[in-house]
């Protein structure tokens, strides 16, 4: 083979061919299984949604009724797991937490018999129930309260609100959590993913490569920007200042989180929809300063780097709706991470239909055959 040229993140290299899902970046199109994100988030539950990237079709009403009865059963969290987490310590970030919570899932429950599909499946149901549980669970550790056992007749969005507060939850907060979970649950080849499909392809089970994607998720070039953003924002006092702000970050050469991304070179489909969410909210809780703030932020930047296909992302608005909703700044991640699972899972399974180990190459950069000093 010739010596390919080395592609820096492998921006752009296939490393699988797969059929979850499309994105289109220049006309910024986004399709779970062929159907648009707009469709899905306006019609849909994240339940179906789940199914949909797991099985590749939307579930029969039967077959979503047995789906949603089985994350009830699978959701409860065996009590070692639960002491687990009660001992982690309460300054670790929940990311840190969700991730180790996660290995913890896997050293708990039954071992997965990788050649048994019917094992890896219900490996996969039971990381979509239990993570949001794992999350409000260190959520409440780490303010000192209770654990919240979850409720198996609630969906997957009001159950975390449930387990968050120990409270049944808010119509309006439950079907906005249930569409941010829809929007963010998918998105082909990201980072995390990869990471998730690089663990699976060394054979391991669905509890280690989701871990490994957690870990992955956490960094802020990734997932961890919908938390910088309203800290961003809150360094910003005024819509006035909007402007001197973004150029002093230019000029530092800093990015502006919540812009830019790998493949969209327009405004991210999901910003549109999650900036759609968070004026709905709005109307119904009332609005907030940091909202103008992003608007004015967005007309900046869009107008002194569109040029070069830099727009909102995922992450520019999300934060916003989580914040109207209560949650902590930086949980925003997590409830990244516990809608991402249903990607996670999808691709771990589809890595596994034909599985080939993860190793690329590298161009060695270093010395060769050197001698040891004479001693
Ligand atoms: C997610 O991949 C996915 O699908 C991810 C995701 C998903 O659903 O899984 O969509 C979720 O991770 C969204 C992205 C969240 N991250 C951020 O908001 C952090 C800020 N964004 C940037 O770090 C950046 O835009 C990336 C990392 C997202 C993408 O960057 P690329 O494609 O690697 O491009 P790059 O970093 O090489 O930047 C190219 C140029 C640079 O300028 P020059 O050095 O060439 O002069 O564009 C500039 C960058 O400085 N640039 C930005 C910018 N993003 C890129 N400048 C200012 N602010 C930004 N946000």
């Amino acid at each position: 083979m010739s010596n390919p040229e080395l592609v820096p993140g492998l921006a752009g290299i296939p490393a699988a061919e797969s059929s979850i899902s499309f994105i289109d970046g220049q006309a910024g199109v986004l399709e779970y299984r062929g159907y648009k994100i707009e469709d899905l988030s306006a019609n849909s539950t994240y339940e179906e949604v789940a199914w949909l990237l797991l099985y590749g079709e939307l579930p029969t009403a039967d077959e979503l009724s047995a789906f949603e009865a089985d994350l009830g059963r699978l959701r409860e969290l065996p009590e070692a797991l639960v002491k687990m987490i009660q001992a982690m310590p309460a300054t670790a970030h929940p990311m840190q937490a969700l991730q180790a919570s996660l290995a913890g899932l896997g050293m708990v429950s039954p071992k997965t018999n990788l050649r048994d599909a019917a094992s890896k499946d219900e490996a996969c149901r039971r990381v979509i129930a239990c993570t949001p549980v794992l999350v409000a669970a260190f959520e409440r550790v780490r303010a000192g309260k209770d654990y919240v056992a979850p409720k198996a007749e609630l969906s997957t969005a009001a159950n975390f609100l449930w387990c968050l507060d120990g409270e049944s939850p808010d119509d309006v907060a439950v079907r906005t959590l249930d569409c941010a979970l829809i929007l963010h649950a998918e998105h082909t080849m990201n980072a995390s993913t990869f990471a998730c499909r690089v663990v699976a392809s060394t054979e391991n089970d669905p509890y280690t490569s989701c871990s490994g994607a957690v870990g992955a998720l956490f960094g802020p070039l990734h997932g961890g920007a919908n938390e910088r953003v309203l800290k961003q924002l809150a360094t910003i006092g005024s819509v006035d200042e909007v402007e001197a702000w973004y150029d002093a970050k230019s000029a530092n050469k800093q990015k502006v989180m919540g812009f830019g991304h790998r493949v969209y070179k327009t405004k991210d489909p999901r910003a549109n929809n999650l900036q759609t969410l968070a004026t709905e909210l709005f109307q119904t809780l009332g609005s907030t300063p940091k909202y103008d703030l992003a608007l004015k932020l967005e007309e900046v930047v869009t107008a002194r780097l569109g040029d070069r296909g830099i727009y909102p992302n995922v992450d520019f608005f999300s934060g916003l709706v989580y914040e109207k909703l209560g949650l902590d700044t930086d949980v925003f991640t997590p409830i990244f991470a516990m809608a991402r699972v249903a990607g996670y899972c999808a691709h771990y399974l589809e890595q596994h239909l034909d599985n080939k180990l993860f190793r690329p190459g590298q161009i060695y950069a270093g010395q060769r055959d050197r001698a040891l000093p004479r001693s």
